[in-house]
């Protein structure tokens, strides 16, 4: 029977050569095994003290400190700890999200693109100084700069 014979044939041959090609080229499975941007930036602590530093710099900010007016330690704890679980998941990382919806928590705020811009510059300069290499600065503010429509606040249509 041909079915027979084709079915012994991928058992008896093919099965084992494509074995032997794998174990031969490992770079064949390359795709499977490519680093995560979370694992390129140096995993959570790295993340960790990027967000730290970055959130000093928005927090110091003149031009959009009074965001954060009235925050005590522990709410800015909350944000920081919030801020590092989004970084680490969006990034690829093993990390849950523990934050609202990006366009919930900042809906009614009225941040506009220029404070937007602001923020997203500051974590720039940031990964600047931690000198994250040219790659993973640009996928990783790709990525952040995305977000604007969650969170830059958009005038009603008449
Ligand atoms: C650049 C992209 C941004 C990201 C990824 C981001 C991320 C976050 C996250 C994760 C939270 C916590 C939400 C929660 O409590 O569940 C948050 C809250 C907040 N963000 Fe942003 N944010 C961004 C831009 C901005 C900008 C541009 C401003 C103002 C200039 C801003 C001001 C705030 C404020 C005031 C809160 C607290 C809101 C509240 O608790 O009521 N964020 N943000």
């Amino acid at each position: 029977m041909s079915l027979g014979r084709s079915h012994s044939a991928w058992l008896s041959f093919i099965l084992p050569m494509v074995i032997i090609v794998f174990l031969a080229f490992p770079g064949l499975s390359q795709a499977e095994t490519e680093k995560s941007l979370y694992e390129r930036l140096g995993g959570y602590d790295a993340i960790s003290a990027v967000v730290d530093r970055f959130l000093e710099k928005v927090w110091n900010d003149p031009e959009i400190s009074r965001f954060f007016i009235g925050m005590g330690t522990d709410t800015r704890n909350q944000l920081r700890q919030k801020n590092k679980n989004l970084m680490c998941h969006d990034t690829g990382g093993p990390c849950k999200i523990i934050s609202r919806p990006l366009e919930v928590a900042h809906a009614g705020l009225g941040i506009t693109e220029k404070e937007f811009n602001i923020v997203v510059n500051h974590l720039a300069s940031t990964l600047k100084e931690f000198k994250v290499p040219k790659p993973e600065h640009e996928e990783l503010m790709a990525k952040v700069r995305k977000l604007k429509p969650y969170i830059v606040e958009t005038k009603a249509k008449d």
